[in-house]
């Protein structure tokens, strides 16, 4: 295992920016920003040894903070949307940012992916991101201190440590925003990549994509992938859920886990190159979102991200969450830690058994 450190610009304030490339003995690497505690690169070799960068992303740091939809970011302190920018805490409601359709809060106004964090070698394989958010930041409320760690293992896991903790009761809900192309950044679209994820049902969204309240069961629409399907199979389906996101962009709400244990939910492959990932995570959901939005904005070596040139599979807690008593809570008690892991695993099939 190596851990390198290389300059990659500055701040508008002057701070620099540094990537961290993790390197383990397979020769899978993995990069990852102060900004944001941004992933910014995974490379691994495919079934036929070229080495593909499985991340989209950008080159310069003026690009990951103007140009960006959330390209491998920390998202926090709270992921996904808030509905009418409101968040009630007990008696008290806190009014947000409304930096979506002036009405609902996207990605805590991406607070967490526009500050620059420190950074701190933890182990020979292990780097350690902090950023404190201050209290009354976007409207959220509580100094909130955070910590998100990388840990690259020989056998090709890349863990994401979260932890959290506020002085103030407030909801957390910290994901990463990475979005993946089994071919590589420059490999087209996702429509041909195979996706299984265990989840019987999504939270059904109003058309801003805020939830209903209400399941909607996965059984007979495009949503069910328990068995695993290529992306583009049913993504033009006529189905009222789908038409609200243009594609994949829901939660998909992932099996009773009491334990917590951090269990594999989904599995990604790519029979052209015969890269495989796994997904694991302690969470109770995952937004599976396609890059419906994306528009050949340039990212990596200017090539243009098109539609849906990457997935994300952001575990966290669901949606909208403040407003659902219903849904499991992610209201934190001062001083009571948010902590979870979510790994990604990497893997090659030979040739020979991709199909
Ligand atoms: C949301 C999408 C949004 C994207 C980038 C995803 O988490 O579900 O609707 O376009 O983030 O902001």
């Amino acid at each position: 295992m190596s851990i390198l450190r290389r300059d990659f610009g500055a701040m508008p304030d002057g701070s620099p920016v540094y990537e961290y490339e993790l390197e383990n003995r397979s020769g899978l690497k993995v990069s990852i920003l102060t900004l944001g505690a941004t992933l910014r690169s995974i490379v691994i070799k495919d079934k036929t040894g070229v080495e593909r960068d499985l991340l989209l992303g950008f080159d310069t740091v003026e690009d990951y903070l103007t140009r960006h939809d959330y390209q491998g970011v920390i998202v926090g302190p709270v992921a996904n949307r808030i509905a009418k920018g409101e968040l009630p805490i007990g008696t008290k409601t806190y009014e947000l940012v409304k930096n979506e359709k002036d009405k609902l809060c996207l990605h805590s106004n991406a607070e967490y992916n526009t500050a620059n964090w420190r950074a701190l070698i933890a182990d020979a394989d292990r780097i350690e991101f902090s950023y404190v958010h201050p209290d009354g930041a976007n409207g959220f409320p509580g100094e909130i201190r955070n910590t998100v760690s990388y840990t690259l293992t020989d056998d090709g896991e890349l863990k994401i440590a979260y932890h959290a903790v506020s002085d103030r009761d407030t909801y957390l809900n910290l994901t990463n925003h990475a979005y993946f192309n089994l071919n590589g950044y420059d490999g087209g679209d996702v429509l041909g990549h195979i996706v299984r994820i265990d989840s019987d049902a999504i939270t059904e969204v109003d058309p801003d994509s805020i939830p209903t309240g209400r399941l909607y069961p996965v059984e007979g629409t495009p949503f069910d992938f328990r068995a695993e399907k290529p992306i583009g199979r049913d993504v033009n389906a006529d189905d009222p859920q789908l038409l609200i996101g243009g594609g994949y962009d829901h939660n998909f709400c992932l099996r009773e886990n009491p334990d917590r244990a951090c269990r594999e939910v989904a599995r990604v492959r790519s029979a052209e190159t015969g890269i495989n990932m796994q997904v694991f995570t302690d969470l109770p959901g995952v937004q599976f979102y396609i890059g419906n939005f994306l528009h050949g904005q340039p990212g990596k070596e200017n090539v243009p991200m098109i539609k849906r040139a990457g997935l994300c599979l952001e575990t966290q807690f669901y949606p909208d969450t403040p407003h659902r008593p219903e849904f499991p809570s992610c209201l934190f008690k001062k001083g009571q830690p948010f902590d979870s892991e979510t790994i990604y695993r990497f893997s090659v099939d030979k040739e020979n058994e991709t199909e």
